[in-house]
């Protein structure tokens, strides 16, 4: 099976284990609605790349993390899209949830995804309990506080912002997740993918920053121009758009050269510049024209 498929499979068998009879309609919708149809899925795809590179000797282990991963990640865009935070009234090209359904809705559904998400974790344990409690943690570490999407979002109601605990926890986190995730699920420590996923959510960061400077609503399927709109420190503003794209590939080459020894070694590097392919506007140039960047 496709990379692709592989990763929408295990997240709708995810999703449906939060769905049955007795739930209440409007919820039960607003589940699946956030999560599908999905944006690039880049972490579940990190992922199961890192755990195909390790082995993936159990795939059904594999499959619940990457969809474990994408439901927390998912969850975190429903409560970062309220009013009480970004106030954003489109995401992946449709309304948010607080305006398709309403606010309590949508409180509850990233609720619903967070709890859901570790439950799938839990579920897929019980035939390798030890992996399954290495990745809990490793998700719930990534998720939460101290260092987790939670404190990333904390720093933002902060008088002063540490800047790089602020990005390392709000983006990085997610990656540092995924990369470690994948190599638990194939039975592989944590510690030597740390570095990895760090950099290429540190490249994801400069690469998001680009795109909300570049691109248009329409094009990345949610408000644009944030960064300046929430007076949000940024890449694109520190660096300017060719500085920022500099910084985005001295970070993925750095990110190629920490992948730890492995049999997918090869492979991986060839993700990792696929995406630095991907993530790069055509060129400096773009920055004089909005819009013009490659999406
Ligand atoms: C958006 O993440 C949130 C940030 C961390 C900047 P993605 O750009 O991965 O969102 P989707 O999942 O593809 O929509
Ligand atoms: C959202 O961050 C990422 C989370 C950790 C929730 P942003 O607010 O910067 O991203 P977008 O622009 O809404 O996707
Ligand atoms: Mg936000
Ligand atoms: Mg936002």
């Amino acid at each position: 099976m496709a990379l692709e498929e592989r990763v929408e499979a295990a997240i709708a068998a995810a999703v449906g284990f939060g769905l049955g009879p007795d739930a209440p309609p409007r919820l039960a919708q607003a589940l699946p609605y956030a999560v599908t149809p999905g944006g690039a899925r880049i972490r579940p795809t990190i992922l199961l790349s890192v755990a195909i590179a390790c082995g993936d000797d159990r795939p059904g282990l594999s499959n619940a993390a990457a969809a474990a991963l994408e439901l927390i990640h998912c969850a975190s865009l429903v409560h970062d899209d309220l009013p009480s935070f970004d106030d954003a009234d489109i995401r992946r090209g449709k309304p948010t949830i607080h305006k398709a359904f309403n606010e309590p809705l949508a409180v509850l559904t990233g609720d619903s995804l967070i709890i859901l998400a570790f439950d799938v974790l839990a579920r897929a344990a019980e035939d390798a309990p030890g992996r399954g409690l290495g990745l809990i943690r490793t998700l719930a570490k990534r998720s939460g506080m101290p260092d987790g999407i939670c404190a990333g979002q904390g720093w933002e109601s902060e008088p002063t912002v540490n800047l790089s605990a602020y990005h390392r926890s709000k983006t990085g986190a997610l990656f540092i997740a995924a990369t470690c995730m994948g190599a638990q699920a194939a039975g592989q420590e944590p510690e030597p993918w740390v570095e990895l996923g760090s950099r290429i959510g540190e490249a994801f960061q400069v690469a998001d920053d680009l795109r909300d400077a570049l691109y248009d609503a329409e094009t990345l399927g949610k408000p644009a121009g944030q960064d300046t709109v929430h007076a949000r420190p940024s890449a694109v503003t520190e660096l300017g758009v060719p500085g920022a794209i500099r910084r985005l590939r001295d970070i993925l080459s750095g990110a190629i050269a920490s992948i730890p020894s492995c049999p997918g070694e090869a492979m991986l590097a060839d993700m990792v510049r696929a995406y630095a392919e991907r993530m790069t506007p055509v060129a400096p140039a773009a920055a004089t024209s909005p819009m013009r960047a490659r999406a």
